[in-house]
């Protein structure tokens, strides 16, 4: 079942989607023919801006990018150029970012986005290579739980 949000502030979907988020998010993908028919659709629906919604789109392109990139240098165990482009990124996040963006969006999805940026934040700050490989792995399981319990609809 999807649940639209639309008035997100004081709203038991806040309290339920938080309990969504915490929980690691709705069941994962399912892979195999006509995977995409049976698999279930993220939880909640939110409808936004289409302001917030390009940006969004954009910072997670961005971030898909960032990810790619940081693989890349951990391949070579350069913690130094994954540090250099996880700083970049997040200097640029916040970058054109609409005003009344975090009004439009429901306490649950802030969270696990404020989860995320954390993980960058400590990633960029680990020494060794294999700490920030473990880090990755851990990243992405927030970025698959996000997606799999949120979509965005343009208003
Ligand atoms: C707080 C929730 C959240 C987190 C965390 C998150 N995403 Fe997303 N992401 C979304 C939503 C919502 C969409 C839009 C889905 C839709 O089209 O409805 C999206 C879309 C995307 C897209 C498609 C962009 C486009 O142009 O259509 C990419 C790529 C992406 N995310 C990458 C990532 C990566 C990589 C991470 C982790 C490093 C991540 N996301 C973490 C919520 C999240």
């Amino acid at each position: 079942m999807v649940t639209i949000v639309k008035n997100r502030r004081g709203s038991p979907l806040l309290l339920a989607g938080l309990l969504v988020a915490l929980s690691g998010g709705a069941a994962p993908l399912v892979l195999g023919d006509k995977a995409w028919a049976a698999s279930p659709q993220p939880s909640m629906l939110i409808e936004v801006s289409a302001d917030t919604h390009d940006y969004i789109k954009y910072r997670m392109r961005a971030m898909l990018e960032t990810y790619t990139k940081v693989s890349a240098a951990t391949e070579h165990n350069d913690t130094e150029q994954v540090r250099t482009l996880i700083r970049s990124f997040l200097q640029a996040n916040k970058n054109g970012r609409p005003a009344n963006m975090d009004s439009e969006l429901p306490e649950a999805f802030r969270a696990m986005n404020r989860g995320v940026m954390q993980q960058w934040r400590e990633m960029a700050t680990t020494q060794d290579a294999t700490s920030v490989r473990q880090q990755s792995l851990q990243l992405l399981n927030t970025c698959n739980a996000c997606h799999n319990t949120f979509a965005l609809k343009k208003l």
